[in-house]
């Protein structure tokens, strides 16, 4: 949700830290804050906004000094205010740190800490860390020590990185991530690569439970109990170099663009685990699907998929409802958990209580060092390159391939799969968008829009829903297109805009009804098919494709849609209002 950064080297760490925020902005963006250490002081500077606008108003990057720490927040303990924003300095002011996660015993800390005499300027959770630390450094003198009976007294999931006024510069995870970048001379803390990729490739993904110290005499990574441990320096995929704008005028729109490719790249190299995910649905007990938000929509493309086309019964749980749902797992069966970042922690909470019932775990990620990828029995690598646009568009058509994959394995290639196709047929859709960004000037006053799909459509209906809502704030609701006469018909009127996904296949005729029925109450019509029809106010062409494939290219021009819609009404698509990346807490 938060990021986290820290430099340790002997460049200008502010400008380094300012950069690694703007690259790690998708994980949090309502406030930021550099603290630096130059002359024996530590200063510290931050403020409500984007890293552009806080840099500019309060020169982050003009701080003195070669060690430093850096934080983009998504508020959770605490108002969004620049006394909210990281870093936070200790009573003292000899120690700074910044946090990303939640302190779950902070107002048990905190009490303990106020009778000790420990003031806090804050609302955050955060500060907590700040004036503990301070207490063990001043009991112990020792800047291990003092992470040690810090983190011993910590509640909750956390990753954290402290600046001592003594030069020194700690760091600690406990389930949210933490990445070292090892430069020629230097060494960057970060809570992702793109934080430090400009500068290293190479990196070492902490541990769960490892703490992380810095000084003149160089890197020491123990556990939580100070022993040392020695981790692997791994070599971060290039692909992760690319994060960048390019010509394009959001990540959003670059990310939509690039599905004609990402697909190809879904499942590659994977052959093995596809083959392998296929024979444990086949012999197990019961197969579950999760994942939270557009990756839950993927997990309920699959059931239907699966269901078609392989004869095969997976039920999707959304991972936030897991935890009420305990006794849903059956012994021995397997959980397919979907997420793009492979750190959502309704994600991890659902794989864990389906740990406990000796499920096995397979996972669909993008991050193949990420904390779900580590809890998995089997992954299966959507390799679709970083998505920075807060909305996910390239991930849902890559997870969409792995599942496609896995039904066509199961149902021994009945599927005739060939993603070319679908490839060729994006690029077309892609093309047409002067039509789409027209529509989309028509959409800038409506306040409902309803997408009804029918079938194997209804998740993309939901799905385009979700992209609707984040990217333009106009109210979305995703309809199973038999429902429309069961309730929703009763908000249909001339003031609605209704978007009709109704490729020309099994559900054609069923879904024109539908369509027809919602015009006859004044409601305009968007359709999206291979087939145009008089019903339609505006029709978007899509390819005609093998049926099974529509979902793959149905979306594409709602993600367009969604993100011309945005342009229009002026709101920033990359970064929406009120949400992050990565959603780390729960
Ligand atoms: C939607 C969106 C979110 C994520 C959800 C899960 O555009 O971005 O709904 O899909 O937070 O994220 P991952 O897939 O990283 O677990």
């Amino acid at each position: 949700m938060c990021s986290i950064i820290g430099y340790y080297g002997d460049g200008s760490a502010a400008p380094i830290l300012v950069k690694g925020l703007k690259r790690m902005e998708y994980r949090g963006y309502d406030s930021v804050g550099v603290a630096t250490k130059s002359n024996g002081k530590i200063e510290v500077r931050k403020g409500v906004g984007k890293v552009a606008e806080v840099n500019d108003a309060e020169n982050l990057d003009k701080l003195p000094g070669s060690i430093g720490i850096g934080h983009t927040r998504w508020a959770t303990h605490g108002k969004v205010t620049a006394i909210n924003a990281h870093p936070h300095p200790s009573n003292s002011g000899k120690i700074a740190i910044v946090h990303n996660g939640v302190i779950e015993n902070f107002n048990e800390l905190k009490e303990e800490l106020l009778k000790d005499g420990f003031t806090f300027v804050s609302e955050t959770d955060s500060e907590i860390i700040a004036n503990l630390l301070q207490k063990n450094y001043n009991e112990t003198s020792d800047v291990k020590k003092s992470i040690i009976n810090t983190v011993t007294k910590l509640k909750g999931h956390y990753a954290f990185v402290a600046m001592f006024e003594n030069g020194q510069l700690a760091a600690a995870r406990f389930h949210e991530p933490l990445i070292i970048g090892i430069g020629k001379d230097d060494y960057f803390l970060s809570s992702d690569v793109l934080g430090f990729i400009e500068k290293t490739d190479d990196a070492i993904y902490i541990d769960n439970g490892n703490m992380i110290l810095l000084d003149n005499t160089g890197l020491e990574i123990c556990d939580f109990q100070g022993t040392p441990v020695k981790q692997q320096i791994t070599k971060v995929s290039k692909e992760f170099a690319d994060a960048y704008k390019g010509d394009y005028a959001h990540f959003t729109l670059k990310e939509i663009s690039e599905q004609p490719g990402t697909i190809l790249n879904a499942g590659k190299k994977t052959e093995a685990a596809i083959e392998q995910t296929s024979d444990f649905i086949k012999h197990a007990k019961a197969v579950y699907i999760t994942g939270s938000g557009t990756s839950y929509n993927a997990a309920l493309v699959a059931k239907y998929l699966m269901s078609k086309y392989a004869k095969v019964k997976i039920e999707p749980i959304i991972s936030s409802e897991l935890p009420s749902l305990p006794e849903s797992i059956e012994e021995n069966s397997i959980l397919i958990a979907i997420s793009q970042s492979g750190e959502s922690a309704d994600v991890l909470e659902a794989v864990s209580i389906a740990k406990k019932a000796n499920a096995k775990i397979l996972s669909i990620a993008n991050h193949k060092n990420s904390a779900l990828v580590h809890e998995s029995s089997l992954y299966l690598g959507m390799n679709c390159g970083p998505e920075v646009g807060v909305a996910a568009t390239k991930s849902f058509t890559s997870q969409l391939a792995i599942l496609y994959k896995i039904t066509d394995k199961l149902c021994d290639g009945c599927l005739d799969l060939s993603f070319e196709e679908v490839s060729t047929s994006i690029s077309k859709i892609l093309e047409n968008h002067s039509k789409i960004q027209g529509i989309a000037k028509e959409l800038k006053e409506v306040s409902d829009i309803y997408i009804l799909g029918r079938g194997i459509h209804y998740p993309i209906a939901t799905e385009a829903a979700l992209k609707m809502k984040e990217l333009t704030y106009i109210h979305a609701e995703g309809i199973p297109g038999g429902e429309l006469k069961h309730g929703p018909l009763a908000l249909m009127d001339s003031n609605v805009y209704v978007i009709i996904i109704n490729p020309n296949d099994s559900t054609y005729t069923d879904t024109l009804t539908s369509a027809s029925e919602i015009k006859a109450r004044g409601a305009k019509i968007i359709g999206i098919s291979d087939k145009n029809s008089d019903v339609y106010d505006h029709w978007i062409e899509i390819p005609t494709i093998k049926e099974s494939m529509y979902p793959m290219i149905e979306i594409i021009p709602i993600q367009l849609l969604s993100y011309y819609s945005a342009i229009e009404k002026d709101t920033d698509p990359d970064y929406p209002r009120n949400l992050a990346k990565s959603v780390t807490v729960k």
